[in-house]
C-alpha cells in the first residue's frame, strides 16, 4: 500500500489541473492511494525570516509531504513559466537548508493547459526545479496536457474524469513507474550523494 499526495500548482475553483489531479485514481496501480492536497493558499510568501517557527500552513503542507510515500504534481503554465503559487510551496518545502522534504522522495510531474503546448514549458521548468532538490523524477512519457478542457469530463455531476484514452494511458504507464520507483527506494538512492555533500558542509 502507497500514499501519494497530489499537489496542484492552481488554487482556482474550477482548476484543469486540480481536476486532473482528482481523475488519477481510476488509473493508479493496485495499492496506490492518491490524495489531493488542499491548502497551498494557506501559505504565506516564503520569508527566510519565518524559517524557525513556521507558519501553520507551512507546517501542514511539509507533514503532508512527509508522510507521503511518492507525490504527484500538476503545474499549470503561467506566461511561459511555473506559477508564482507553486514555486513558493516548493521553496517552503525545501528548507531549512538540507531539512527539505522534497529529498529523497519519487515524484511524478506534469502539466496541463487549455492551450496547445499544454503547458511543457513550465513542466520542463518543474522537473529541473524538482531534480536540483534531490529525489527521483519518474521518467517516461511527458505528461503536458494539452487543450485539456476536451480531455476532462465530469461524472455524477461533481466527479471528474479523465476521458481521454491517449493521456489515460500516458498517465497509467508513469503511474505504474512511481510505483516501481517507491518499491526500489529511488527517491533515497538518488539522494545518497547529495546527503553526503549536505553532511560534508555543516
Ligand atoms: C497569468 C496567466 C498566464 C498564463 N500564461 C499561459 C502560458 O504561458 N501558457 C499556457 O498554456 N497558458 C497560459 N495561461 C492560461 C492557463 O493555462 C489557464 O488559465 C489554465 O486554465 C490555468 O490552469 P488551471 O486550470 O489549473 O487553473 C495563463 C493564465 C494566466 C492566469
Amino acid at each position: 500500500m502507497s500514499r501519494i499526495l497530489a499537489i496542484s500548482g492552481s488554487l482556482r475553483a474550477e482548476s484543469f489541473n486540480t481536476a486532473l489531479l482528482n481523475a488519477l485514481q481510476p488509473f493508479a496501480p493496485k495499492g496506490m492511494q492518491i490524495e489531493v492536497f488542499k491548502g497551498l493558499d494557506e501559505l504565506p510568501h516564503f520569508n527566510q525570516d519565518l524559517e524557525p517557527n513556521p507558519p501553520a500552513g507551512v507546517v501542514r503542507l511539509r507533514e503532508a509531504i512527509l508522510e507521503a510515500d511518492g507525490l504527484i504534481i500538476s503545474t499549470p503554465e503561467y506566461n511561459r513559466s511555473l506559477p508564482g503559487v507553486l514555486k513558493n510551496a516548493l521553496d517552503w518545502a525545501s528548507r531549512p537548508y538540507a531539512q527539505g522534504v522534497l529529498t529523497g522522495k519519487s515524484i511524478v510531474a506534469m502539466s496541463a493547459s487549455p492551450g496547445p503546448q499544454g503547458g511543457i514549458r513550465a513542466l520542463i521548468q518543474l522537473k529541473a526545479l524538482l531534480r536540483d532538490l534531490g529525489n527521483f523524477v519518474v521518467s517516461g512519457p511527458e505528461i503536458a496536457v494539452p487543450e485539456v478542457h476536451t480531455r476532462l469530463g465530469v461524472e455524477a455531476d461533481v466527479q471528474h474524469v479523465l476521458t481521454d484514452p491517449v493521456t489515460a494511458g500516458m498517465v497509467s504507464h508513469v503511474l505504474g513507474g512511481l510505483r516501481d520507483a517507491i518499491d526500489n527506494g529511488a527517491g533515497e538512492l538518488v539522494t545518497r550523494p547529495l546527503q553526503t555533500w549536505s553532511a560534508a558542509q555543516v
